[in-house]
């Protein structure tokens, strides 16, 4: 395995670009950035520290968190149809690779895959699940790379060798973005895949009101605690003040922008630290920690279609809760 700890050119920003410090001075900028706005914001990707990528991984096997077993039903049932679209010898880039699982099965129905390239915002996650699917894929060429995806995207995808390239990116994670950030990231792949590139995308439907909520506010609390989480992590690493017991989460549906919204609510009036500055709270003011898009199909291809991708054929489930399509 080309692993972890490649060294590059040092301008390569991709190099385990959050060398520990940059990382925490990118964080405490983007907290202190969003702490200091009207509505108070914090940049859904500080989610998934070790404990965060753990809380989500739970979060999957709930019996409310609908996305992630449909999408693995769809894989199950369409993958060897998938797979022929797809064609043989691919060079398969991955964005938030996460846990593997979906890669494993993309990777078992696929003719003679060549290459894998994961990128991931959490390194030691990244790193312990590409070791251990570098072990299970001797014949795959396996390089993992710490980053964002919205950032690194261009400069994962140039990493592919020549071929045929496909870019996979499942989980709806897409639907953290917004609709001009979907189009620059699906553009810039494009841009960096070529021509011939093909993606396979997996993307959340718009459903009913309830059931989208319960997939985000789970009766267990999994979900709650992997947005307070945020704070903890706040509190640790930026030396911040967060009184975990007077903030509580709250999902809620935003019907104007087609989204779930993650957010944590002030319960009193409060004044919080970070690293030495001070941010007021009202009661019931919230920090926006999150956006989950649901698209309608529609939408869904017109956004695509902006950014130069044709779709090739979609797959979906009977309920038609989740949708992966692959485009050209
Ligand atoms: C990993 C971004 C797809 O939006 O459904 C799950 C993250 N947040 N529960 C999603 C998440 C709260 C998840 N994605």
């Amino acid at each position: 395995m080309r692993g972890d700890n490649q060294t590059d050119s040092p301008e390569d920003p991709l190099v385990n670009e959050p060398a520990e410090n940059n990382q925490r001075t990118a964080f405490y900028s983007d907290v202190v950035a969003g702490l200091s706005q009207d509505q108070k914001t914090l940049p859904c990707r500080w989610l998934y520290d070790q404990r965060g990528s753990e809380l989500f991984e739970a979060i999957t096997d709930l019996p409310e968190y609908y996305p992630t077993r449909t999408e693995v039903a769809i894989f199950k049932q369409h993958l060897p149809a998938m797979a022929a679209a797809i064609g043989s010898q691919a060079h398969v880039v991955e964005f938030g690779a996460g846990a593997g699982t979906k890669t494993r099965l993309l990777l078992d129905a696929l003719t003679a895959p060549k290459s894998y390239v994961a990128i991931d915002i959490s390194a030691d996650f990244l790193a312990s699940s590409m070791a251990s699917l570098a072990a299970a894929y001797p014949a795959l060429e396996v390089i993992s790379r710490v980053g964002d995806f919205m950032q690194s995207a261009e400069m994962a995808t140039m990493q592919l060798p020549e071929g045929n390239r496909l870019a996979f990116f499942p989980g709806s994670t897409i639907g953290n973005l917004l609709d001009d950030e979907i189009i620059a990231f699906l553009r810039s792949v494009r841009t960096a895949l070529g021509e011939d590139g093909q993606f396979l995308i997996g993307f959340d439907l718009v459903k009913s009101e309830d059931i989208l909520v319960l997939a985000y506010d789970d009766a267990a609390g999994v979900t709650a605690a992997f947005n307070l989480n945020l704070l903890t992590r706040i509190n640790l690493e930026l030396d911040g003040s967060f009184d975990l017991e007077s903030f509580t989460h709250e999902a809620r549906w935003n019907d104007r922008d087609g989204r779930i919204e993650m957010h944590l609510v002030s319960g009193r009036a409060q004044t919080v630290g970070v690293n030495g500055d001070l941010f007021n709270f009202k009661a019931g003011e919230t920090i926006h920690t999150e956006n989950s898009r649901k698209f309608k199909m529609d939408s869904f291809i017109a956004l695509t279609a902006e950014a130069g991708w044709t779709f090739k054929e979609t797959w979906t489930d009977d309920k038609g809760y989740f949708a992966v399509a692959l485009m050209g």
